[in-house]
């Protein structure tokens, strides 16, 4: 591992209340300075266009002190890195750290009390995190606000989400920022707005476009032991606040000395595509805490899971009416449970016969017939089965077939009662030799009404991965905090939902047809998601006429997803008889590996359209994915990614030439053809369309 780190200026003298400290491309300026007051403020510029303008920082604790005013700068420091690490998985097999770093240490006149602000200037961006070292009078303190600012220039075109504590499931809105309003239900489907006090309160990630062509994007990175950031938005002075969610009793997060906070960024750059492939938020993250990586691996899973969703079987044994009777011999079942032992050898058989690693069961405990509504807080106990689920003999059959076993734990948001649990829910997965698990926090968290975006649940989000590391076992979390890279840390945390998956389109208006070209630019900047592609079956009539929900893309786009939406855990999502209709499509799902050597994004724009060709870590072979958005597309790629004079058949799935996501999503087209480095592929895309391409190295 190559390491640099050059000292530049150490300890001056003379401390200047201003400070400046540059990308290193130089294209990046950021500003550092403390105003009359004594507030210290920051301003960020890109190519000589000013991006952030002067900006306030601090926090409040709350004890009526002030850690936002009244300082002076005692010392700094600037350095420079310049290094590289390995993920265990990723969209890279090699990441670049490569940033210029400035740490402000101030204090405050009149109170001597302490706060380094930490400066990171990368090529794509600007990060900063408060720091608070050890001072005994400030041990223990209360954080009661977070005074950030992000003072922009203009009314940008902004891709936005209401600032829900506790669920980010909603489609994006694109609209100017000062159209920005949580009240107006037209963009937000019509969702209940339960825990948006604010009109104009908006989640992070925020993707922007300025209307003089720059991408700007505000999120956070390594967030542990402190609440998710939203953001307030100032509409007369399109400034930007953190906001974060307060626990029961107000308090925003406790803190003691020496602590840091996570790390607030600003991307910036004239291209879209260096917004979606920059790395600087795991770079922002701390090295992996794991020391023994190799029982972490890339999973393809297809499970008992879509049926559900679709209504031809249910998570309960017995029915919401046997509610009291859950976990006793006095459920009489309906008949339509779908995590049956005979049910989930069909499952494992297909994973065996297609290759696939994991199968995945929900609805195999007891509890469900109490999990939507009533929320007890012990309604799950993780490891008790229902009676048409033998566990042991699943385990058993799924071994003799190769294939490994996805734990569920859905906690119905009882938080408290699953770490009570935990110890022993985890002792069942090793016993069955499951090596991950998909967990659920569905509503409010019990028992004290938190917020999952606050501190507490951000805390058992990260404890919950820490404690499955100790036992060897990976984590896959749904209705979770959005993750900002801690997965570097703790790379057993392999995905997580916390974004509109593709589940939505099952029983809801579902995701608008440019919802996958917008995850890019926000959700997946912290992490990979368990997005759950590969839908066929494209509209749910097929389950029961009356039905008019469907998905919002082609099944060409359902196969592109595998490429764009990067995670190395992918479901095969769609049930087993509707891939056994099309096998010729099911190939490129068999065929797309889950962990990449290196990638590469050919073309982006956020809520329009994404390609990106990705090398598979473990072989010479090439994958592509193009998705469009409503609008249909036609885009010609140069094949110059491929190795010069080696040639490779290219199997391409694309729409077909009536295809188009509303009315004809099935209509697709297989072909193949040799190419080499100097060839060009020219690709058509229907409205909501896509288009998967395979690379095979020939001879
Ligand atoms: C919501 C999750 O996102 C979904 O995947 C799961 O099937 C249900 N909760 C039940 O746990
Ligand atoms: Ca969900």
């Amino acid at each position: 591992m190559k390491k640099l780190i050059v000292p530049l200026i150490l300890s001056v003298a003379y401390i200047s209340m201003a400070q400046q400290v540059q990308s290193p491309s130089k294209d990046i300026t950021l500003d550092f300075a403390l105003n009359a007051a004594g507030e210290p403020t920051y301003k960020v510029s890109y190519k000589g266009k000013s991006v952030v303008e002067t900006s306030k920082m601090g926090i409040s604790p709350k004890d009526g002190t002030s850690l936002s005013k009244g300082f002076s700068v005692i010392d700094t420091e600037q350095t420079s890195e310049d290094s590289t690490w390995k993920p265990v998985l990723g969209e890279e097999s090699t990441i670049r750290d490569h940033h210029n770093k400035l740490t402000v240490h101030l204090q405050q006149k009149d109170s001597k009390k302490k706060m380094d602000i930490v400066f990171k200037v990368f090529d794509e961006g600007v990060a900063f995190r408060y720091e608070f070292p050890f001072e005994k009078n400030v041990e223990y303190f209360i954080v009661s606000e977070e005074h950030t600012e992000f003072d922009l220039t203009g009314d940008h075109k902004t891709f936005w989400i209401p600032g829900d504590y506790d669920s980010q499931e909603y489609n994006y809105n694109e609209t100017k920022l000062s159209e920005v309003d949580n009240s107006r239900l037209d963009l937000n489907n019509g969702i209940a707005l339960k825990t948006i006090e604010s009109q104009y309160r908006v989640q992070s990630p925020l993707m922007m476009k300025s209307s003089d062509g720059l991408y700007i994007n505000i999120f956070e990175a390594a967030v542990n032991n402190y609440p998710v950031m939203h953001l307030d938005l100032d509409k007369a002075a399109f400034k930007l606040t953190a906001n974060l969610p307060p626990n029961a009793i107000g308090d925003k997060a406790y803190l003691r000395t020496p602590s840091v906070t996570p790390w607030r960024t600003i991307m910036v750059s004239d291209d879209a595509r260096d917004i979606v492939a920059s790395k600087m938020i795991l770079n922002l993250n701390e090295p992996s805490k794991i020391e023994d990586t190799s029982w972490i691996k890339p999973m393809k899973y297809v499970g008992i899971w879509w049926e559900m969703h679709v209504g031809k079987s249910t998570w309960d044994y017995a029915g919401s009416q046997n509610a009291q009777n859950a976990g006793t011999g006095n459920m009489i079942p309906t008949g339509k449970h779908g995590a049956t032992t005979e049910n989930t050898k069909r499952y494992i058989d297909f994973a065996a016969k297609h290759g696939f690693d994991g199968v995945l069961v929900e609805g195999w405990n007891v509890g469900w017939e109490d999990w939507f509504g009533n929320w007890k807080e012990d309604v799950f106990d993780f490891t008790t089965p229902y009676p048409d689920f033998d566990i042991e003999e699943v385990s058993d059959y799924a071994k003799s077939k190769g294939v490994k076993m996805i734990m569920h734990h859905e906690t119905s948001g009882s938080a408290a009662n699953y770490e009570r649990h935990l110890d022993r829910a985890m002792d069942v997965m090793r016993k069955y030799g499951y090596p991950a698990v998909k967990s659920g926090y569905v509503g409010r968290i019990i028992p004290r009404g938190e917020y999952h975006d606050g501190q507490t649940m951000v805390n058992h989000f990260n404890f919950v991965a820490q404690r499955m590391a100790d036992n060897q076992l990976m984590v896959n979390s749904h209705e979770s905090t959005r993750p900002t890279g801690y997965h570097r840390t703790y790379p057993n945390y392999i995905a997580a939902e916390a974004a509109r998956g593709n589940e939505f389109n099952a029983w809801s208006d579902g995701n608008l047809p440019y919802h996958e070209t917008v995850l890019p630019f926000t959700r997946l900047l912290g992490g990979p998601m368990d997005y759950t592609p590969g839908i066929f079956e494209i509209k749910m009539d097929i389950y029961d006429p009356s039905k008019t929900q469907q998905v919002h893309t082609t099944l060409a786009k359902q196969l592109a997803l595998y490429v764009t939406m990067y995670s190395p855990l992918q479901m095969a999502a769609d049930l087993p008889e509707n891939y056994e209709k099309h096998l010729d499509a099911f190939q490129f799902i068999k065929d797309v590996p889950a962990d990449w050597q290196t990638s590469n994004y050919l073309e982006a724009e956020p809520g329009d359209y994404l390609t990106v060709v990705r090398k598979d870590k473990n072989s010479e072979n090439w994958y592509l994915g193009a998705i469009t958005d409503e609008n249909a597309r036609t885009t010609e790629i140069k094949l110059d990614f491929l190795t010069s004079g080696k040639k490779y058949k290219a199997t391409i799935y694309q729409d077909g030439k009536d295809a188009d996501w509303k009315n004809n999503p099935k209509s697709y087209d297989i072909k193949t053809q040799t190419v080499t480095s100097k060839s060009k592929l020219k690709l058509n895309l229907a409205k909501g369309g896509g288009a998967a391409v395979s690379f095979e190295l020939l001879d």
